[in-house]
């Protein structure tokens, strides 16, 4: 690669990381999850070990987090507050242990002793006492300069104030992690993502008063500045803060040599689910101090420590409840509700295992402690189960053979395809029959890709079917907002909203229309095909007088399963009223006839970000009805790029770079000579 290339690459991840930093520091927000910062700011590091020419003043070598908010007054730090190396396995601890046998010039061996201290996920601080007197507390800010919030840290309950005891030392800045109780947590659910950011969102309030109201407290680790300290080791300096009155860290270990390190870590993986707060790995440090003081620091790290880390997609934990939820087309999924883990900086609750078959084959039980994985986008799921720590009385899980929402019997099918029985049962009922179905059905209805009616959410579907104001699609046009502007939460103006987005959709393309009917394996990519082969809501409906299925077999693209499908669909008497019931209701336009040289033939569009008054889909069939085409990504090929609101940067920044012409949504428009 060009020097000036790989220049750019470093440079963009520098930015992004000080991005991040930022909107954390000054919003206690994190956009990523900590592992892809991890991820960032390890290929940082790799790009500056592999090229020597790298070095910008804002690389995380050079500095350690952003600047502290300017709401506080800000105060340097006698000692910087540094960060720690990462290790992620055995072997990034043996290097660990080797460059220090290295630097120290002895053999390598095994008698370094550390203490091993659980890592609290929180934020830390920095007390400073003066003759046993709290004076000050800093945040730890850009980890030279911190923020002054001495204020809220006094609210903190077991902080103590005024310490007594004759080996106190004179001056003393004891460090640690404010952080608050899982189980305290649980009551806070509802405003912060997780306990990290609610310990940082409390600690940084202008008011003290709202800091007092969140449980937070304060685990004592390390110290900076200090005049006076007589311990000569981390594990004595751990007993003595707990003789001084700070609560320390009860899993704090002491421990000699990698291979014992890592029976700990693994022991503690085991129990993490049931500590009441949160840890993301384990902090060992050299014990002795006149060794801590020879090896120094290298970078804004110390060789001394490093935290070894707990996997960033797996984790284990204890299978609380299994609960089975009902999709639109009747499929029983059971979820797993596990003990609130960590992984990767996402709090994780549920799992989904997948059908009666995954269970049955993992034999995966109520109570069970089993290993968990969360990796990248994918739903979190069960990787496997730890029968030894199985309780004697544990029982087989019986998947039901009644739908846990209607009653009706659960069927598995058999498969065309495959030629085997599925994996999923299902409900047997006629969908509408089934509340969740039906409910599942609604939302499906009203959403993006089907009828779009803006504002109308699944929290409102499920809310206006249990009032009985929705029970079937028609009834959507037919609401009764005089009932619904008395309800809670409702008003004339939010009233007025939703009717006029309601009756801005009462026309519909015969496409979208059918895909909005929500019949199994009819996507958007069949529902077009049909839409283009029936060309009209009457012949389509037609369908359940002339039956002439087989002759769809014609449509390419269209098998055996879709038939068989749009069969069940009209064969259900309930369906045929919905049918007639939404044709006198809504405008369902005929299917365009394909255009060939439209206004955009050959060329080429992307949509990145949020656009006003009109949907992605919308946008996209608009595209192919003017004989254009829309890709996926940004490369050479792509004629337009459409910006929305938010767009993401990287698309655009690629856009610029290929010098692809890049337009807003009124431009689009422009080209069709529609006006916005
Ligand atoms: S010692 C020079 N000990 O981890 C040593 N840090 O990445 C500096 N942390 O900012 C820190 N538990 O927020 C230390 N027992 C522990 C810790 C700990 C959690 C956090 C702390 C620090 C970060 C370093």
């Amino acid at each position: 690669m060009k020097k000036n290339l790989i220049k750019k690459e470093y440079e963009e991840r520098i930015n992004a990381l000080s991005y991040y930093n930022k909107k954390y520091y000054d919003n206690n927000f994190s956009e990523i999850s900590d592992a892809e910062y991890d991820s960032l700011k390890k290929k940082i590091l790799d790009l500056e070990n592999k090229y020597k020419f790298l070095n910008s003043k804002n690389s995380p070598t050079q500095s350690i987090g952003y600047m502290p908010s300017k709401n506080f007054k800000k105060a340097r730090h006698r000692v910087p507050m540094l960060s720690l190396s990462n290790a992620f396995s055995e072997s990034d601890l043996l290097n660990f242990e080797k460059k220090i046998s290295n630097f120290l010039s002895r053999n390598l061996s095994s008698d370094i002793s550390y203490t091993a201290e659980p890592k609290i996920d929180g934020i830390s601080a920095s007390l400073y006492y003066k003759n046993g007197e709290l004076i000050r507390g800093l945040s730890r800010g850009d980890g030279k300069e911190g923020e002054d919030i001495t204020a809220n840290l006094l609210t903190i309950k077991n902080i103590p104030k005024n310490i007594k005891f004759k080996d106190f030392p004179e001056e003393i800045d004891i460090r640690g992690e404010v952080f608050i109780k899982n189980s305290d947590f649980n009551n806070l659910k509802e405003k912060f993502a997780n306990p990290r950011n609610a310990a940082s969102g409390s600690l940084r309030q202008k008011n003290p008063q709202d800091t007092k109201k969140i449980p937070l407290r304060f685990i004592a680790y390390t110290f900076g500045f200090e005049k006076g300290l007589k311990v000569n080791n981390q594990f004595e300096y751990l007993k003595r803060l707990k003789v001084w009155g700070f609560e320390t860290n009860p899993l704090n270990k002491l421990i000699t040599g990698v291979k014992n390190l890592i029976k700990n870590y693994e022991e503690v993986e085991k129990y993490r689910a049931d500590i009441d707060f949160d840890i993301d790995g384990i902090v060992y440090k050299i014990n002795d101090f006149a060794l801590q003081k020879r090896l120094g620091y290298v970078g804004n790290a110390p060789r001394w420590a490093i935290a070894h880390k707990f996997s960033s997609d797996k984790a284990i934990s204890k299978i609380l409840d299994i609960d089975i939820q009902i999709g639109r087309t009747g499929a029983l999924t059971p979820v797993a509700k596990i003990k609130p883990i960590n992984i990767g900086g996402v709090l994780v609750s549920n799992a989904t295992l997948h059908n009666e078959d995954e269970i049955n084959r993992k034999d995966i039980r109520i109570g069970d402690t089993v290993t968990v994985e969360r990796a990248g986008d994918v739903i979190p799921h069960i990787l496997s189960v730890d029968v030894k720590k199985r309780q004697k009385d544990s029982s087989k899980f019986i998947f039901p053979n009644k739908c846990p929402s209607c009653g009706s019997k659960t069927i598995k099918e058999y498969n065309l395809i495959t030629k085997k029985k599925d994996a999923v049962r299902r409900c047997s009922s006629e969908g509408y029959f089934c509340e969740k179905i039906s409910i599942e059905k609604l939302k499906h209805f009203v959403s993006k890709e089907a009828f779009n009616i803006d504002g109308f959410g699944k929290k409102i579907v499920e809310n206006f079917w249990k009032l009985n104001l929705i029970k079937f699609p028609q009834d959507i046009f037919k609401l009764d907002y005089k009932k619904i502007e008395k309800l809670e939460g409702w008003g004339n103006l939010s009233v007025k909203n939703l009717k006029y987005s309601i009756d801005e959709k009462k026309k519909i393309s015969l496409e979208r229309f059918i895909f909005s009917l929500g019949i199994r394996h009819i996507g958007l990519e069949n529902a077009k095909l049909l839409s283009k082969y029936f060309e009209s809501f009457s012949q389509f409906k037609n369908l359940s007088k002339n039956k002439d299925y087989k002759e769809l077999l014609n449509i390419d693209g269209i098998g055996e399963t879709q038939v068989n499908s749009l069969k069940i669909f009209f064969s259900n008497k309930t369906n045929i009223s919905v049918l007639n019931e939404l044709g006198k209701i809504v405008l369902i336009k005929n299917a365009a006839i394909e255009k060939t040289d439209g206004l955009l033939k050959k060329k080429t569009f992307l949509v990145t970000g949020k656009l006003n008054g009109i949907s992605r889909a919308e946008v996209k069939s608009l595209i192919e009805e003017n004989s254009g085409v829309t890709v996926s990504s940004v490369s050479k090929k792509l004629n337009y790029l459409i910006v929305g609101d938010k767009p993401t940067k990287r698309k655009v920044e690629n856009a610029r770079e290929l010098e692809i012409q890049i337009i807003d949504q009124n431009q689009f428009l422009k080209m069709l000579n529609k006006r916005s």
